[in-house]
């Protein structure tokens, strides 16, 4: 029998730069792609006691030191139909497809469900680790199932919605099984009868401008581009990895308190009575927003997100985080979570 052998793939000390959003320059010891799940087996015979990081568009990391083990950059492509009917389709994409690519295919072929995630970089493979979410719309919401190839025993499982354990920005593998699985595709039950969602109030701003009374899924991923493109910065162009902490959840006392000291702040409805508020307004009123600091900063138009300009370090990035974190603790009394993976 031939045994095929990917491992001459590997190159070492790796610059990262073109790998990660935030456009930081550390290295990999050890680093190689695969586009299939063999390629994949093969790799993980050449992983050792060094630690193992699964890439795929590097939008969500920030690298703080240069990484001392073994990245694996997800290229599994391929999309199918699975099943469809005169309602619904189910479609199923391997995880290294390009998630703003997986959604234009969507919306190009008239399959609705994922319109109002256009735009968020990153690959199909993670866009359920945190149940990622735009618009009025997140992953579970048309998420039908997963496979994952687990690390230790070299099997694949299948998760459905309730075994990934979604939250806001959260799942399983975010959690109890962190580091345990590298996901290989991903399997989205989507409409051809579309349920529209314009209920966010940008989306409706835009869609009056754009003078659309009866918004076709494409007219509401046009609305969404549009809107993330004026406010989030281009990380082609700037440095970011875009929201850099979640939005906290707090009780409705605290929001009381938030109002009677610093007035309105921006606040949505979440479960168990708690209330989510608008971190980049907490951030934007503690005098944050546009701050620079030499190469990185704040952002000027959303306060969340945290810039390189050019050539800081994933230090600088978490040092400023950290100062964030004290500051509104002090000026509001809640505590902010960061949202990007600190490697
Ligand atoms: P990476 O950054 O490569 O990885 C993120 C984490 O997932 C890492 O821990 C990695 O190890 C793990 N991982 C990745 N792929 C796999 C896999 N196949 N199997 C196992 N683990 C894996 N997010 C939102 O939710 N909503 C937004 O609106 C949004 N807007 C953004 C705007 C900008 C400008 C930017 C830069 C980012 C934004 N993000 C947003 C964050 C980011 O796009 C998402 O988190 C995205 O899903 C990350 O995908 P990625 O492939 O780049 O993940
Ligand atoms: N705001 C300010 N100042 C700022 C930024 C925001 O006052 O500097 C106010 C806005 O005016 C608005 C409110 O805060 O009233 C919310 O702002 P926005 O609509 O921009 O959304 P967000 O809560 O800051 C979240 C997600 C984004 C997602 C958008 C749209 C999180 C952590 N972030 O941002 O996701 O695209 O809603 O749904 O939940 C990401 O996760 O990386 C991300 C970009």
């Amino acid at each position: 029998m031939i045994s095929i052998t990917f491992t001459s793939m590997i190159e070492r000390n790796v610059n990262l730069k073109s790998y990660n959003t935030f456009g930081i320059e550390a290295k990999a010891a050890r680093f190689a792609s695969f586009s299939s799940v063999e390629e994949l087996v093969s790799l993980l015979t050449e992983l050792d006691e060094d630690p193992l990081l699964i890439l795929g568009g590097g939008s969500n990391v920030l690298f703080t030191s240069d990484f001392n083990g073994l990245i694996l950059r997800n290229e599994i492509r391929g999309i199918e139909i699975l099943h469809e009917n005169e309602n619904e389709v189910i479609v199923k994409s391997g995880s290294g497809e390009v998630w703003h690519d997986f959604v234009m295919h969507c919306v190009g072929n008239d399959i609705g469900g994922i319109e109002n995630l256009s735009l968020i970089p990153g690959s199909v493979g993670a866009s359920p680790m945190q149940n990622i979410g735009a618009y009025g719309v997140e992953i579970k919401d048309v998420f039908e199932s997963l496979e994952a190839f687990h690390i230790e025993t070299g099997e694949i499982h299948s998760f459905d919605t309730t075994a990934c354990e979604f939250g806001y920005r959260e799942s399983v593998f975010k959690h109890k099984l962190k580091n345990q699985y590298i996901i290989t595709s991903v399997t989205y039950r989507l409409t051809k009868k579309h349920i529209i969602n314009a209920s966010y109030g940008a989306i409706e701003t835009e869609l009056e401008k754009m003078k659309i009374d009866i918004p076709t899924i494409k007219n509401i991923s046009d609305a969404v581009i549009f809107i993330r493109s004026s406010k989030l910065p281009d990380p082609n162009e700037i440095g970011n990895a875009g929201s850099f902490f979640k939005n906290p959840v707090v009780d409705q006392e605290v929001v009381a308190k938030i109002q009677e000291t610093h007035g309105n702040v921006p606040n949505y409805p979440a479960p168990n009575g708690q209330v989510k508020l608008a971190a980049g307004w907490l951030i934007d009123q503690a005098g944050w927003k546009g701050k620079t600091l030499g190469s990185y900063g704040v952002h000027k138009l959303q306060a969340l997100v945290l810039v390189n300009y050019s050539g800081c370090t994933g230090e600088n990035i978490l040092d400023l985080s950290t100062q964030i974190i004290e500051d509104i603790e002090t000026k509001f009394g809640i505590t902010l979570e960061r949202e990007v993976n600190i490697i």
